[in-house]
């Protein structure tokens, strides 16, 4: 009875103190960076010390799923809905094209708004829709923003020029009380030091008694891989010419997470921090990223496409490994929950917060890794039928439990960019790719290991818990389990909305606007291009 009581008295102590205590909740969101590219996964030759300390004192989200590309997983993140969902789940947003989050969907910024949470800012890359005005990140919850609207533009000039068309331009903005817009005043500096000195000026503002919100998603170390060179000798050892430079360029990462993590601590915010690390998709190993020992890259529906770096840190966050599913739509419900703010949409995300600090079961068992119904494999020759009418040509991919199954074609691999599992080009400086042998040291099984030719295959099956690489296809001896999938494919179907993909539009010409790519859909377009 009495210790019933005293524990009673502690949990109502720790109530109150959590309850009343600011937070402040920090999202970095990397971009295109592969699981082999970050030392504590051990498993390629590039150093980050600063996110290893962090990860060694957070908590490793050790099943930390995402999109396989930028915009779709941008869009979870701040939706908490797949993309599916949003019409953001074919490609990523062309610099001209309209489409976006729509006005109907609410961000995580936005709902943070309406429980009275101030200081919410974002610094950084946007890449959830921009043709409209009402779409830019200011109108969507943030107070402030310092960033760019599309992607993967020049890290000095942040110029971007659209191969199709000679459209060529700067995106970068800027929005606080004093003034807001596109602006060149950052024109040749790196965007490594740019997007930190804007971090620092943000974080030296927030009051440490309030809560906060920062949304930091910087440029590195998305191509073009254009690095420092107090960083490149430190990596000239590396022959492969991308991945020495991207190799720098991850040397960039980790010194601004480091550096950023000491501005939480001098604010005196850190031990009120929740914060995220998280990769948006695979490494892309064209440009230097490696996802080592993972199948596929960024792009597929592969491991190596969606499985990726993730963790807490923070003063509020517990230590140790989480090994439930989390899905990057998952931290909007996760932050909500640690705010106590309730979610008023119907959303996809779990909320995991509870579970993470109380050890609860893990709330989630299953992840739509996508359905994109414009990628059919009419090429596959694969005879075998089954019971159900999902349309095994249409990419899609599910994970349930264990178990994963994709249709049609995982995406985006030739004998290029193959889908086995490529190791880091440092280990074997001879030659580009040398997988063999070296999949057993981490699999256990023999050198003569092999993966399975799966091109020809519409319909594929993984056990991910014993076969983690995808080398295995487990179909025919698991039909059933491949049935009751290709069902739950089509009950999401069901709930899909089109994807959004307007054709590239002439008016997004920078030259019609000072130079800039900036929104350029307003009334006065409209009665404009009525007037044509
Ligand atoms: C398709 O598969 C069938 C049966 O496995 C085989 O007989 C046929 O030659 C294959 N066709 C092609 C174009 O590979
Ligand atoms: C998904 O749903 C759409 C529209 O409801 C339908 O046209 C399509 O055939 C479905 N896709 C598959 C793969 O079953
Ligand atoms: C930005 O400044 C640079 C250097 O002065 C100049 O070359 C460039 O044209 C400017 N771009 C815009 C959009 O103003």
């Amino acid at each position: 009875m009495k210790g019933i009581s005293i524990l009673y008295l502690f949990w109502y102590l720790f109530s109150f103190v959590y309850a009343t205590q600011a937070k402040h909740v920090l999202v970095i969101i990397a971009d295109d960076f592969g699981w082999a590219d970050v030392s504590f996964h051990n498993t390629g030759g590039i150093q980050t010390p600063n996110i290893d300390r962090l990860v060694g004192g957070g908590l490793e989200l050790t099943n930390y799923y995402t999109q396989h590309i930028c915009t779709p997983t941008r869009s979870a993140l701040l939706t908490g809905r797949y993309p599916i969902h949003t019409g953001l789940q074919t490609n990523v947003i062309a610099i001209s094209q309209s489409s976006g989050l729509q006005r109907d969907e609410m961000l995580l910024p936005e709902y943070l708004e309406s429980c009275d949470i101030k200081q919410r800012h974002m610094v950084g890359k946007w890449h959830v829709g921009h043709g409209h005005s009402w779409m830019t990140p200011w109108k969507r919850g943030f107070e402030t923003f310092s960033g760019y609207l599309a992607g993967a533009e020049d890290h000095y000039t942040r110029e971007w020029c659209m191969e199709q068309t000679d459209w060529c331009g700067v995106d970068y903005s800027e929005h606080s009380a004093s003034l807001s817009g596109p602006t060149n005043s950052s024109w040749g500096k790196y965007s490594g030091d740019l997007y930190l000195q804007k971090m620092s000026e943000i974080v030296k503002s927030i009051d440490p008694t309030k809560d906060s919100f920062i949304y930091f998603a910087p440029q590195h170390v998305h191509y073009p891989l254009q690095a420092l060179e107090r960083h490149l000798v430190k990596y000239s050892w590396i022959k492969d010419t991308n991945r020495r430079n991207y190799a720098a360029m991850v040397a960039s990462l980790d010194e601004i997470v480091g550096d950023v993590i000491d501005l939480y601590h001098k604010n005196r915010l850190l031990k009120n921090t929740i914060g995220f690390f998280v990769a948006d998709n695979g490494g892309e190993t064209r440009d230097g990223g490696n996802n080592w020992p993972l199948s596929g890259q960024k792009w597929t529906l592969l491991e190596g496409g969606v499985k990726a770096t993730g963790f807490m840190f923070g003063g509020l966050v517990p230590l140790g490994k989480y090994n439930g599913l989390f899905h990057v739509s998952d931290i909007l419900p996760t932050v909500m929950e640690a705010f106590n703010c309730p979610i008023k949409k119907k959303i996809d995300g779990y909320a995991q917060w509870e579970a993470i600090i109380y050890s609860n079961d893990f709330p989630r068992s299953q992840i739509l890794h996508n359905i994109d119904p414009t990628k059919i494999n009419k090429v596959a020759n694969d005879s075998r039928t089954w019971n159900s009418d999902w349309d095994v040509r249409v990419q899609a991919a599910l994970r349930k439990g264990p178990w994963k199954l994709i249709t049609g074609d995982p995406g985006f691999t030739s004998d290029e960019v193959p889908e086995f599992p490529v190791s880091p080009p440092e280990w074997h400086q001879q030659g580009p790719y040398k997988t063999r042998g070296l999949i057993s040291q981490i699999t256990g099984k023999s050198s003569d290991y092999y993966f399975d030719n799966h091109r020809n295959k519409l319909v594929r099956l993984y056990k991910i818990d014993e076969d983690p690489t995808e080398s295995r296809d487990i179909s025919d001896q698991n039909p059933s389990i491949v049935e009751e999938m290709l069902n739950i494919l089509i009950k999401y179907n069901s709930t899909m909305v089109p994807p959004q993909l307007p054709d590239l539009d002439p008016f997004s010409n920078p030259k019609l606007h000072e130079g800039f790519w900036f929104p350029w859909i307003s009334d006065e377009y409209n009665s404009k291009k009525q007037m044509l």
